[in-house]
């Protein structure tokens, strides 16, 4: 099993390049499938959830060719099913995107019901109840959602929630459906946005995505088309915080500014420097952080995803910080692996009471999650001495070349599977 191995405490210097958002990607495949002509998409990041959804895609008859790493030829012709294997359910959640994919433009869809995860219980009853209004008949057999309907009809849909997950699957039934749809307290992040931009290039009629009320206008059929999916906000997030945590200074470039503000208002209220250009963003960080509070929100505010990366900024800030998780209900595990490190942490139900310490110091510890696992890797490259971090898996799953990138940064990090690559990097660095 790989680990990275991190030597702590280098400031993070340089430039790094944002790769492609990895759930606009995830939804956009999903939606590709929904025209017989061939779609390229462009951007594509190259990690493991894109490489298991594109799998997913393969199994139902899709023709994927990776003409680049990343940009790849989607060709649905001549789909052979409409039943998607539990295999890549378990793997990715987000494949359930094909169940809105597959039912708008075959009106039929069978995909395993993805059960809970890491971070939370996960219901789908809002994506389900979208569909029923659609006109489709929707009932659970054997572990699937089955999606049927001789007709999809336009409706008018009202999320209790705000959802990405739903709001995106519906927009896609919808996109196919006979008349207009109108979606209510739809999500707004970005990625739902570049989805509805990916079906509007296919010929899909869609109104107000950004907005939370989306207007739908169902079309007989999609063509071709070729698209750039958007930067990853969370990558670069990620990034910024990254050079927070280390007192660094960093140009996070080939990022969409306006998709920063919430993180970069935060990162200015914690003392940093952020200077924003047309497509980039430079953070420095001199002295101590300063601490916060914050509560995590649907778009425009401040993203769950980003929350695990926050509190490890705030772990080493003066005073004391509260982090308010108000999406996922199980979103603070990776606390106790923080406590590890020296940090002083005290979670109460969606809450976590955060009081500064002077610095972390490695320690042997777990990825519970993609984005607390990559937060935790920032913790490592603050902390003083050498931290190892397992399960890594997680992180493959959402960000290109990690640790490649942050060692253009200056850090001192390395992925290795025996005790003597271990060795080898203690020797070098010590
Ligand atoms: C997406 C992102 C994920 C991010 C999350 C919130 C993808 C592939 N994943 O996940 O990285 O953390 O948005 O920004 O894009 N809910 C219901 N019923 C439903 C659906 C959702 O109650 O049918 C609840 C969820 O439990 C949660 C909240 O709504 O409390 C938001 O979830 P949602 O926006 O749907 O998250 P995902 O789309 O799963």
């Amino acid at each position: 099993m790989e680990q990275y191995i991190i030597k702590g405490g280098n400031p993070l210097v340089g430039e790094v390049d944002i790769n492609g958002a990895k759930n606009a990607a995830l939804g956009i495949l999903a939606a590709a499938i929904m025209t017989d002509s061939t779609v390229l998409i462009e951007n594509l990041p190259d990690v493991n959830d894109i490489n298991v959804m594109l799998e997913a895609m393969s199994q139902i008859g899709v023709k994927v060719e990776r003409v680049t790493s990343h940009a790849a030829l989607i060709s649905s012709k001549g789909i052979n099913g409409v039943s998607v294997d539990y295999e890549y359910i378990k793997k990715i959640r987000a494949s359930y995107y094909l169940l809105g994919a597959l039912l708008g433009k075959y009106k039929e869809a069978e995909v395993p019901l993805p059960g809970g995860c890491n971070i939370g219980s996960r219901p789908i009853d809002l994506h389900l109840k979208g569909f029923r209004a659609l006109g489709a008949e929707v009932s659970i057999r054997n572990g699937s959602i089955c999606a049927k309907a001789e007709h999809l009809h336009g409706a008018h849909i009202f999320l209790d929630t705000v959802s990405v997950g739903a709001t995106i699957n519906i927009m896609m039934a919808a996109c196919m459906a006979e008349g207009r749809t109108i979606i209510e307290n739809a999500a707004r992040e970005p990625h739902v946005v570049d989805v509805a931009n990916f079906l509007s290039s296919m010929g899909a009629n869609i109104r107000g995505a950004g907005t939370d009320v989306i207007r739908i206008r169902g079309v007989e059929r999609l063509h071709s088309t070729e698209y750039s999916i958007i930067p990853d906000q969370i990558e670069a997030g990620t990034y910024m915080f990254a050079a927070a945590a280390t007192h660094g200074d960093v140009l996070v470039k080939n990022l969409i500014p306006k998709h920063m503000e919430a993180i970069s208002a935060k990162l200015i209220e914690m003392g940093c420097q952020v200077d924003t250009f047309d497509n980039a963003i430079r953070i420095s960080c001199k002295g101590r952080l300063n601490g916060t509070n914050v509560k995590t929100l649907p778009y425009p505010g401040y993203p769950t995803d980003m929350q695990p990366q926050i509190s490890v900024a705030l772990s080493m800030a003066q005073g004391t910080s509260i982090v308010t998780e108000s999406i996922f209900e199980n979103r603070f595990k990776y606390m106790d692996e923080l406590a590890r490190m020296g940090a002083m942490v005290k979670v109460e139900g969606n809450t976590a009471i955060i009081t500064g310490v002077d610095a972390l110091t490695g320690a042997r510890i777990s990825a519970p999650d993609l984005r607390a696992g990559a937060a935790l890797v920032l913790a490592g490259l603050a902390a003083e001495g050498i931290t190892v971090i397992d399960d890594i898996s997680y992180i493959q799953r959402g960000y290109e070349n990690f640790d490649g990138k942050l060692r253009e940064l200056g850090a001192q990090i390395e992925r290795i599977s025996t005790e003597k690559e271990a060795q080898k990097f203690r020797l070098k660095v010590s």
